[in-house]
């Protein structure tokens, strides 16, 4: 095994986190830099500044190994290191394209604080850039404020990251490829040999290869759950189970299982924002993309479409109570970015409701988008003489409801916007797409 020193820029984060802690794992030597002097000391503390299952349990063990550091000190990571992987955030800007500033900020610190340096490193941008990105922000900027070469002074590669949240760690360790977009072999080499412990395949491209991969992936993924979710309507209006569909269809190999769950339409912090910038990418090069215009379309109106089916039921919406179960964009996560939950949540108020919300991790979090609705402790107590309970994330706590639970609502009405329950056991029970 051959172990490498490594810094993560952006190391506090989802991404630079859990992929630092999975180096940190397989035994290399890694330093996560943060900007945020609290969340390095929680770090150094061995507490995660973020939700996400089994971090804490590892970044205790990998601080007593000694191999992992967390500071706000980027001189300090740099000088010690071989590898500097960027992994700072891309937000969406509001015409969809990326905001590159972290990135920028992070090339040119990197140029002024390797000036002097003399020993060879590379640089591996794990951000999710749109093509070309690497090789005409990232690389500029760092032979401008270093005046060294890349290829010469210093190797650089595009790896994407395919991380799930709520099992983003699992991901890491024990992923389906490893994409190494290279600038030259000497650069590609040396990521390849970070990847050696993985059991995965390798797949080596040149960057821009490398960073469209990643988009493609996510864009892909957001189109079989938006063509599910069409099927679904469909299904709904025929009587149909969405879910018996789709898992006759997903047994056909070509298809696969995967992502074929109907819903209330995809969310987060990935999808939608990967899905605009690759729309606004192919708008700025001549291009119009249509599917994606259109999986985009359809997936702002899927939420609402549980509305319809509550109305059908209720008559009319103002003055009653509703019970909003699941509140992050999916289940095992806290995290509420481009959450279903606030579209319906925002148009449930809008019709005169009253709202009791609960979800597992994600009522701080949302409490901040809402923060004068009613937030209950237990999905029990939210469910306390409503007149309608809506299930939108399937979280375990969800899928353990018995039909008696539902007993002290004033009225059973219980819509999922994903398949949580079993209609033959629980009474009163409507899915969105079954
Ligand atoms: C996604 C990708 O799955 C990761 O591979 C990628 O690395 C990550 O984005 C990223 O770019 O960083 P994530 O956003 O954490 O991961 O969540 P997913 O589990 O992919 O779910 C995304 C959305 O699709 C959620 O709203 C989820 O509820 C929805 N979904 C997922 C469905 O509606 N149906 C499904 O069958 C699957």
């Amino acid at each position: 095994m051959v172990n490498m020193k490594i810094s993560m820029i952006g190391g506090t984060g989802y991404v630079g986190l859990c992929s630092g802690l999975g180096f940190a794992i397989k035994g290399h030597h890694v330093i996560c830099v943060g900007r945020s002097e609290e969340k390095v000391s929680k770090l150094k503390r061995g507490i995660s500044p973020i939700y996400e299952p089994l971090v804490d349990e590892h970044l205790k063990k990998v601080l007593e190994n000694k191999n992992f550091e967390a500071t706000t000190d980027l001189e300090y990571a740099i000088r010690n290191s071989d590898v500097l992987f960027i992994s700072v955030g891309t937000p969406s800007n509001a015409d969809g394209s990326i905001d590159i500033s972290d990135i920028e900020s992070a090339s040119v610190q990197i140029g002024k604080l390797v000036k002097t340096s003399n020993s060879y490193f590379v640089v591996v941008v794990k951000s999710t850039v749109v093509p070309e990105t690497t090789e005409k922000v990232v690389i500029p900027a760092i032979e401008k404020h270093s005046g060294k070469k890349a290829g010469v002074d210093f190797g650089v590669c595009m790896n994407p990251e395919f991380l799930r949240e709520g099992r983003a760690l699992d991901d890491f360790l024990k992923p389906d490829r490893v994409v190494i977009g290279e600038y030259d072999k000497k650069s590609g080499d040396i990521l390849e040999k970070l990847y050696k412990e993985f059991s995965a395949p390798i797949l080596r491209t040149d960057m821009k290869t490398a960073e469209m991969i990643k988009y493609a992936s996510n864009s892909f993924l957001a189109t079989k759950i938006s063509f599910t979710n069409e099927v679904g309507n469909i299904c709904k209006i025929l009587g149909i189970d969405a879910y018996k569909v789709m898992e006759g269809v997903g047994l056909d190999s070509r298809i696969g299982k995967q992502f074929l769950s109907a819903g209330v339409g995809w969310g987060g912090s990935c999808f939608p924002k990967d899905v605009a910038a690759l729309r606004a990418k192919a708008k700025q090069i001549g291009y119009e993309p249509r599917i994606l215009d259109v999986i985009t379309e359809t997936n702002d109106v899927q939420p609402l479409k549980l509305i319809e089916i509550l109305k059908k039921k209720l008559t009319a919406i103002k003055s009653k109570q509703i019970a909003v179960l699941g509140l992050a964009f999916k289940a095992d996560t806290d995290d509420v970015r481009e959450t279903k939950a606030a579209i319906i949540v925002e148009k449930l108020l809008d019709e005169g409701a009253t709202i009791q919300a609960y979800d597992p991790k994600a009522m701080e979090n949302f409490k901040e988008l809402f923060p004068k609705i009613g937030y209950s402790k237990s999905a029990a107590e939210a469910m306390q003489g409503s007149d309608a309970c809506l299930i939108l994330t399937d979280w375990d706590e969800f899928k353990a409801l018995k039909d008696s639970d539902f007993d002290s609502m004033k009225s059973r009405i219980i819509i999922e916007g994903r398949r949580v329950l079993d209609r033959t056991k629980v009474n009163g029970l409507e899915g969105i797409c079954w």
